[in-house]
């Protein structure tokens, strides 16, 4: 019998898990299907009853149920435990387990990203945005060791809370808070992350306009585009010549992170790579 994983989101057509979650349990002869399911807020509850009962394997988790399902699971792995947030979900014989691969997803490709495309050490990351996916690379970055990290938020108050529950006193020094529209005062760090929500800005980046870039030795979105465009933040970057990476890497390897999870198989990452690209029509680079 075919086994069944799948994702929940609301809205979650545009999902694109689907395409290389499959090709990876097709690659490796699992037996299995992977299906998206539109789960609206108010009905996430009985859902996650539902998919214990009709006998899904595990799922992953994407906007807006990271931090619901966090609370609705009965068992968290230690990383989801420090977010408070899963993005993948795990059958075991006691419940659901709630695991977190955003950390790992963003760790793995940001340190790619370094190693092959910016070539030298960085020490000053500056993040911006301090939503849920913030909060997974501010963790993975300090675990990382940066202990200098500052981070630009429109709601600074949003930051500092962010700061506030996931470190403890002096886990916090070395890491500021700067309202987003007060960035053209700073020019110390060397790598700009960005978390914001997709089209914060509409088709521009005007806070870099400002900023300018002058130090900045790459930059890394964790948005992307699906028709092969670079985002409107990485624009800024590409334009003065700076090694960029947007959010594709982080999405394929915290997937492939579940589907270890899912399967205790290591994941066909070249094969999840192929499928993904060539759903959107991008040459897969080496
Ligand atoms: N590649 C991947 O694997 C991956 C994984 C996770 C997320 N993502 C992407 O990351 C992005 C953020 O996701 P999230 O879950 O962190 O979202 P979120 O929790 O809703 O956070 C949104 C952030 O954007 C800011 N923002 C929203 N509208 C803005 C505007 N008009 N002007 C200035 N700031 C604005 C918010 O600031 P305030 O605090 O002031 O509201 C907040 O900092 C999404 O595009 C998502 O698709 C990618």
């Amino acid at each position: 019998m075919k086994r069944l994983y799948g994702v929940i989101g609301y809205p979650i057509s545009h999902s694109l898990s689907p395409v290389f979650q499959q090709a990876a349990f097709d690659f490796t002869q699992i037996e299995a299907a992977y299906v998206p399911f539109e789960v609206r807020p108010e009905n996430l509850a009985p859902s996650l009853n539902a998919m214990d009962l009709l006998g899904v394997e595990g799922f992953n988790v994407t906007l807006p149920h990271k931090e619901a399902v966090f609370r609705l699971v009965q068992d968290r792995d230690p990383v989801a435990l420090r977010i408070g947030a899963v993005n993948t979900v795990v059958r075991r014989s006691s419940g659901w387990l709630g695991a977190n691969t955003d950390v790992g997803g963003f760790q793995s490709a940001f340190r790619d990203f370094v190693d092959m495309k910016i070539r030298s050490p960085l020490s000053h990351p500056l993040v911006l945005g301090a939503g849920g996916s913030a909060r997974s690379v501010i963790f993975a970055l300090q675990d990382g060791g940066f202990s200098r990290i500052t981070i630009a938020n429109r709601t600074p108050e949003r930051a500092q809370l962010l700061l506030n529950s996931l470190f403890s006193g002096k886990e916090k020094e070395g890491l500021d808070v700067l309202p987003l529209e007060k960035l053209q005062k700073v020019g110390e760090f060397d790598v700009i992350i960005n978390t914001l929500s997709r089209g914060a800005f509409g088709e521009g980046f005007p806070i870099l306009e400002e900023a300018g870039l002058k130090g900045v030795k790459g930059m890394f979105d964790l948005s992307y585009r699906t028709d092969g465009l670079p985002t409107p933040f990485l624009q800024a970057g590409i334009s003065a010549g700076i090694p960029w990476e947007d959010g594709l890497g982080m999405l394929l390897e915290q997937g492939a992170l579940s589907f270890e999870l899912w399967t205790g198989t290591t994941a066909p990452r070249h094969v999840m790579k192929e499928a993904l690209f060539r759903k959107l029509n991008r040459p897969v680079e080496e």
